[in-house]
């Protein structure tokens, strides 16, 4: 009977000490293993971290389904029960039960100090990152995610492309997006250029705000890959930030080997002096660029920012931009000569001292050295009106 089973159950839970406890945590052990049926729906578990989360979540959901389900029975049965006829006027002798109310106060108060000790143990580990780590410095922006990693390589995100039936995502270019090394912690420093984002990985149960102005971060252990190639997942951003919100994400890759890993960081880093255009295409997509201007010369692709195509070569009369502000005072730039390069170099470390006309959304200043300046405006220069 419903009744005796709650019974049962707080008799149980009211005892617990710390034996108590082990004995809870062995018995969640052989209720919780993969599959189990109080998981259902959560994505595969590939982290250090995945395990004590899902019995963490198994374990609330056990507790609730013990309450729940009795309750719920007892309700509808109590409302047939005691149904008084139409008219009847309503009444009740009980006053109050003290060792009744002392027992609904304390078992669940128990209860919530169990579930409160196995959370806060948890999350104390997930925020104390091993000094070994493998440490990323993570950029989020309205709406791309950047990554810069300990050897200088710096990689934008990757946002894939809806596949044709649009049910799942593809990767565009499998050298962007998050690469890891396998088998190292890796901790992640975050920080945002604008407002609120937050990072997710479902598979790895990690999940944090990117605040503006606040660093903050996180650390996991990925599961080694059991093939030759990278494990792949989704990063998702997963606070509402804007238009492009849904967009925000990025591939996540962990590689199998540490020689996998340094092929990918070689290609990461490695740019050509003698060949300025293909270097300045690399850093278009290292940089993040590629999330907001399109280079298309039909014009397809992201529109957050001015195309790049044809960019190079308009008049004075073509390209207006504003000064300040979108509405400050409007003035024409010559995409020619010192005027247009002086405008691109301004415009990519300054980005809001002037503004394209049609354009609201300001841009983060990006970081880049000289020579990658170089690269980019000579890219830029590349894909001109032809
Ligand atoms: Cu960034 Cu949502």
């Amino acid at each position: 009977m419903a009744g005796s089973s709650i019974t049962t159950a707080l008799g149980d839970l009211g005892g617990l000490g710390s034996a108590g406890l082990a004995w809870l945590e062995t018995r969640m052990v052989g209720l919780l293993a993969e599959g189990s049926i109080w998981t259902t729906g959560m994505p595969a578990a590939k982290s250090n971290h995945a395990g004590p989360i899902d019995s963490d979540y198994a374990f609330i959901t056990i507790i609730c389904t013990i309450f729940f389900v009795p309750i719920t029975i007892a309700l509808v049965y109590f409302a047939f029960r005691y149904k008084k006829a139409p008219g009847e006027k309503a009444e009740s002798d009980v006053s109050h039960n003290t060792p009744l109310e002392v027992t609904w106060t304390v078992i669940p108060m128990l209860i919530v100090v169990v579930m409160f000790y196995i959370g806060f143990r948890h999350a104390n580990m997930m925020y104390a990152a091993p000094a070994d780590a493998y440490t990323v410095h993570v950029t989020a922006s309205q709406w791309s995610w950047s990554f810069l990693h300990p050897s200088g390589a710096q990689m934008g995100g990757d946002i894939g492309k809806l596949s044709p039936d649009r049910k799942a995502r593809e990767t565009t270019d499998p050298d962007l997006g998050l690469h890891l090394p396998p088998g190292v912690p890796i901790r992640l420093v975050m920080n945002s250029t604008d407002v609120l984002h937050s990072f997710y990985i479902p598979e790895f149960r990690v999940k944090q705000d990117v605040v503006p102005g606040k660093t903050s971060s996180l650390w996991f252990t990925p599961d080694l890959p059991e093939g030759d190639e990278p494990d792949m997942y989704w990063l998702l951003c997963t606070e509402y930030c804007g238009k492009d919100h849904s967009n925000m994400l990025s591939a996540v890759y962990v590689h199998p080997t540490m020689e996998s890993f340094l092929q990918w960081q070689t290609r990461a880093t490695a740019l050509d002096p003698d060949n300025p255009v293909e270097s300045g295409a690399k850093l278009y997509v290292r940089k993040g660029c590629a999330t907001c201007h399109s280079v298309a010369p039909d014009g397809s692709g992201p529109n957050t920012g001015p195309t790049w195509s044809g960019l190079w070569g308009l008049s004075a009369d073509e390209h207006q931009v504003h000064e300040g502000s979108p509405t400050g005072p409007k003035r024409g730039v010559a995409m020619t000569g010192e005027a247009g390069e002086e405008y691109l170099r301004e415009s990519i470390r300054n980005p809001t001292a002037l503004w394209r006309e049609g354009y609201i959304q300001p841009m983060a200043a990006v970081k880049v050295d000289d020579t990658e300046l170089f690269f980019l405006i000579e890219y830029i220069k590349s894909l001109g009106k032809q």
